[in-house]
């Protein structure tokens, strides 16, 4: 099924003129939600650590006529953070939505965790998204609205064997989601989170056939997800069809957690 053309319809103009900030949308699961913020009729900036790899997804949108802008940030570090915002305000004077994606992985039993692969996980993930968020929350305010949505996994509810530090950092966002929905809620910003699944990108293509036999075993819908699976439910959460809804986790997941 290409599940891209079937879906875009009921996107058209959801989100016209606004402006979103999508992190780590060089492949996976952050290039899916940019695509499907443009085809909602947003102009949209996208990030990762890599120049060339995020510049090709910015070239091959703007192709097809959107409006989008790829800047190369590494949001573990702030000054690369305050540079993306300031950047964004630059070229389109707003920040409606954020989408803190960016994600990484460095799996071990924790027994044998090295501190370096818990410290990265924990900067780049969890860190890495209350940077952006505080970053934005300025001109949010300013304009009276926003919507932040935050990328967690099922294994932040869940937990997960060999993920000790990607579990801690993924829980964290869900408990970073839901104060900070408190504290902006009456400045007209909401703040939720979306936790996924298994989805098939490139984080996932390392997990044995074997293994993915199995979690397939689990999960009543009996298909991994793709990423427009996860950008469909950004994209509601961006629009106005959610302006009551904050401080919650959507989960796509083919039922995986219940
Ligand atoms: N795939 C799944 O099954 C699944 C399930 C649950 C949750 N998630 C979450 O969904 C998000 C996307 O996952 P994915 O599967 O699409 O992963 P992916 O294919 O590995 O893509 C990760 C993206 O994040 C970027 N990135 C990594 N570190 C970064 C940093 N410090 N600063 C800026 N960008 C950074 C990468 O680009 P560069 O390398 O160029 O920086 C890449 O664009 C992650 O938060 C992940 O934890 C995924």
């Amino acid at each position: 099924m290409d599940v891209t053309t079937e879906r875009s319809a009921f996107r058209e103009d959801l989100l016209r003129g606004k402006t979103a900030i999508v992190t780590g949308a060089s492949r996976g699961i952050g290039a899916a939600i940019a695509h499907r913020l443009c085809e909602a009729g947003a102009n949209v900036v996208i990030c990762s650590r890599s120049a060339d790899a995020v510049g090709e997804v910015a070239n091959t949108l703007a192709a097809k006529g959107y409006t989008i802008h790829a800047i190369a940030a590494d949001i573990s570090q702030k000054a690369d953070v305050e540079s993306l915002i300031e950047e964004t305000t630059a070229q389109f004077s707003q920040i409606d939505i954020l989408v803190n994606n960016a994600g990484i992985t460095r799996d071990m039993l924790l027994m044998r965790l090295k501190d370096e692969d818990w410290h990265a996980v924990l900067q780049t993930n969890l860190t890495g998204t209350m940077y952006c968020t505080r970053a934005v929350l300025r001109p949010m305010i300013r304009q009276k609205s926003g919507r932040i949505i935050n990328i967690s996994s099922v294994v932040g509810l869940a937990g997960n064997a060999g993920q000790v530090n990607y579990a801690a950092a993924k829980a964290g966002i869900i408990g970073l989601t839901k104060a900070t929905a408190k504290e902006v809620g009456a400045r007209g910003i909401t703040v939720n989170a979306v936790a996924p699944g298994f989805i098939t990108t490139d984080m996932t293509a390392q997990i044995s056939e074997q293994h993915q036999k199995q979690l397939l075993e689990m999960i009543p819908l009996r298909e991994f997800g793709h990423p427009e699976d996860v950008a469909d439910a950004v994209c509601f959460l961006a629009s106005d069809a959610a302006r009551y809804i904050t401080g919650q986790t959507l989960q796509v997941d083919g039922g995986m957690v219940m």
